[in-house]
């Protein structure tokens, strides 16, 4: 990679010197297959291998180990505003086999930071103007990517250790030689390359938790819509239901839906949850369906014994509809025993009281009795809503529990307002 020079020709040096790469040199070590390319002055001199200028014998030790400069397709930028120091820099890197480019100012490092990717920042930390560590916080901030190192002349713990809190992959103190630079280069680049494959890594992580979760969103939904479709057929199989019982006893049909709607009423007024309670009460009796058809349908008073007989009714209920893995049909099960309970105790089949009967099955009584009074029977005619309201007062806490019975009396404007269904017309309040 190829950067041009950036403020680097103000130093006094022989135009012809600069922008000279390493691969163009006529150093012994030049073209070794690796040429990197080297985008500053250079200003050092074949032998000048310290910031201190160490002996010859030293250098050439030095020489003789280089550690292999990472893949990166990002230069190293230098920054020292002394030119020699700047150009022994990077001539060491260059000759490490790493992309290098060197600036003399923090100013002049912004503008390249700004144009181009950089793989590390390699800064001298007291410079004329913003310091080493003020473009060190900047790069931080800004150009996370890129990894940072210091220099300085100073051996000073505090500003090393300032260095490292803002975010510096290490810090070398003069004089410097040729190992530190190379080792502490080297150390910057895999941790930058450790961060690049931390972030890799995360991002994946992100990514596959969020397709994981757009999938368990998808799954959500679906089982959401088969759930809704799941109870809007349980509803219409249990209204189908309804419907059917009128072809074996006409008007039975009516009686199962205004006793739900008058549940699911009473139910809201209680704080139940009336839907639930509405679509359960559909099928209070249909353990009628047990009951032999000379009495179901029988026009005339019932023996004692058909009164026994039909009665089983509730039970025979109950063991149909208990069991299910529904909700609802759980819920119907409690409401088909129930049903005929009295509060006081003398109802059936197990003649519960009070509480002990279930709330539900205390509604479906009050709704049941409710509108059989308001219905014909083949044994007597209709009575009003007054006439019936005024027997059930009577029956509170008998055959009716005084709150429910309360929510009967709070519901009787709806229950006389609703008049889209043509069973409610008959409704007569004198
Ligand atoms: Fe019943
Ligand atoms: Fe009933």
């Amino acid at each position: 990679m190829q950067l041009p020079i950036v403020g680097s020709d103000t130093f006094g040096m022989p135009p012809h010197t600069k922008l000279r790469s390493r691969s163009q040199s006529s150093r012994p070590d030049a073209g070794r297959g690796h040429e990197p390319a080297v985008t500053e002055m250079s200003g050092a001199h074949a032998g000048d291998d310290s910031t201190q200028a160490p002996d010859r014998t030293t250098a050439e030790r030095e020489r003789s180990w280089t550690p292999p400069a990472p893949r990166t397709s990002e230069p190293i930028l230098v920054v020292d505003d002394d030119p020699d120091v700047r150009a022994f820099v990077v001539s060491i890197l260059a000759d490490a086999g790493h992309d290098v480019c060197a600036v003399g100012s923090a100013y002049e490092a912004r503008r390249v930071l700004a144009r181009d990717p950089i793989a590390l920042l390699l800064s001298e930390v007291s410079m004329p103007g913003e310091t080493g560590l003020d473009l060190l916080r900047f790069v931080t901030h800004e150009h996370p990517a890129t990894a940072t190192l210091l220099i300085s002349a100073r051996d000073d713990p505090g500003i090393a250790q300032a260095a490292i809190d803002f975010g510096a992959c290490g810090y070398l103190t003069k004089p410097v030689n040729r190992s530190a630079i190379l080792i502490g280069v080297l150390n910057a680049l895999r941790q930058r390359a450790g961060r690049a494959r931390e972030q890799a890594a995360r991002t994946d992580l992100e990514c596959t938790v969020d397709l994981r979760t757009l999938a368990l969103s998808q799954a959500l939904g679906r089982l959401e819509e088969a759930t809704r479709h799941g109870r809007v057929m349980q509803a219409e199989m249990i209204h189908r239901w309804a419907q059917s019982a009128e072809f074996r006893e006409p008007g039975i049909g009516g009686h199962l839906e205004r006793v739900s709607r008058y549940c699911g009423l009473m139910a809201d007024k209680l704080g139940l949850h009336a839907q639930s309670l509405e679509l359960a009460s559909v099928l209070h009796d249909v353990g009628k369906v047990a009951i032999p058809d000379r009495i179901v349908l029988k026009r005339g008073p019932l023996t004692v014994d058909e009164r026994l007989a039909i009665q089983t009714h509730a039970e025979i209920g109950h063991q149909m509809l208990n069991g299910s893995s529904s909700n609802i049909l759980g819920l119907a099960a409690v409401i088909a025993r129930t049903h005929h309970e009295k509060f006081d105790g003398g109802g059936y089949p197990h003649g519960l009281a009070g509480s002990d009967i279930p709330l539900e099955g205390r509604i479906a009584a009050v709704a049941d009795v409710f509108d059989a009074l308001t219905n014909d029977r083949v044994y007597r005619r209709a009575w009003s809503v007054q006439s019936a309201m005024k027997w059930m007062t009577r029956e509170r806490d008998k055959h009716f529990d005084p709150r429910v019975l309360d929510a009967l009396v709070s519901s009787l404007d709806e229950i006389m307002t609703v008049t889209s269904s043509p069973d409610n017309t008959h409704l007569t309040w004198h």
